[in-house]
């Protein structure tokens, strides 16, 4: 990591807002943005279809994670790809990433050792001339260490199933509030408690707790933050 580029990592559970954040930021700043779990997410769907299973394929999981190819739209850049749209392959999997089912799979090889050892220097590749904004659970403590800027974007987990909830519901998807509570609670223990590299604030992070903050105040914040930061 000798390129001097600057970096802002957000990290925080899921629905804690940090993806919205981070993708808005990255395109007021003319950054580069690292979305880290739809890696995660695109290697559990590669390895679905490849009839792989956690726990029992971990080492075929981590040789997937490090030739799986995996392609990003960026806000910024000229790409052959819609903005925000992800790609297994030429397979658009924007959506397929995205369900309850693929947040869990992908939270399973997430916690697997060797692969987030292959995906090191993948997400430290995104870093590229323009800044960067790298989205995740380790961005501040593992990945991107000597970031200008570090943010852990947090809410209580009521809030965010009722987010959740709400996104699903407004989308025409049925929806049981207990039960997404319960994944998300599921989801929050796997990744706090793994061995490898767990989701915690950085010790020099900026913890937010957007409990009831709305999308608006929390982005008011950071840009706050950045500009201070980066002095811009
Ligand atoms: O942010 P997300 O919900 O798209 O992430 C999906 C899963 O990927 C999450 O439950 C844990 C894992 N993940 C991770 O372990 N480390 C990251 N930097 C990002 C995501």
């Amino acid at each position: 990591m000798s390129n001097a580029s600057p970096v802002i990592t957000i990290d925080g559970p899921s629905g804690s807002g940090k993806g919205t954040i981070a993708s808005r930021l990255a395109k007021l700043l003319g950054f580069t943005l690292l979305d880290s779990g739809a890696l995660y997410r695109v290697l559990g769907l590669a390895a679905e279809r490849g009839g792989l299973a956690p726990g029992s394929d971990n080492e075929a999981i981590a040789a997937l994670a490090r030739t799986v190819e995996i392609g990003f739209g960026q806000p910024n850049v000229d790409s052959p790809w819609v903005e925000g749209s992800v790609w297994l392959g030429s397979d658009d999997v924007s959506l397929a990433i995205r369900t309850d089912e693929a947040g869990a799979m992908a939270s399973q090889v997430a916690a697997i050792p060797a692969v987030r050892a292959a995906l090191l220097q993948r997400q430290r590749d995104f870093l590229g001339e323009n800044g960067l904004v790298a989205d995740g659970r380790d961005m501040g403590t593992t990945v991107f260490p000597d970031a200008a800027l570090k943010v852990f974007l947090t809410a209580s987990v009521e809030a965010r199933a009722d987010r959740r909830y709400k996104q699903l519901i407004g989308k025409g998807i049925d929806a049981i509030l207990p039960a997404l509570l319960g994944e998300l609670k599921e989801r929050d223990a796997r990744d706090t408690q793994r061995s490898a590299s767990p989701m915690k604030p950085a010790l020099d992070a900026i913890i937010i707790d957007s409990t009831v903050m709305s999308i608006e105040q929390v982005m008011a914040q950071i840009t706050d933050l950045a500009r201070e930061k980066l002095n811009r």
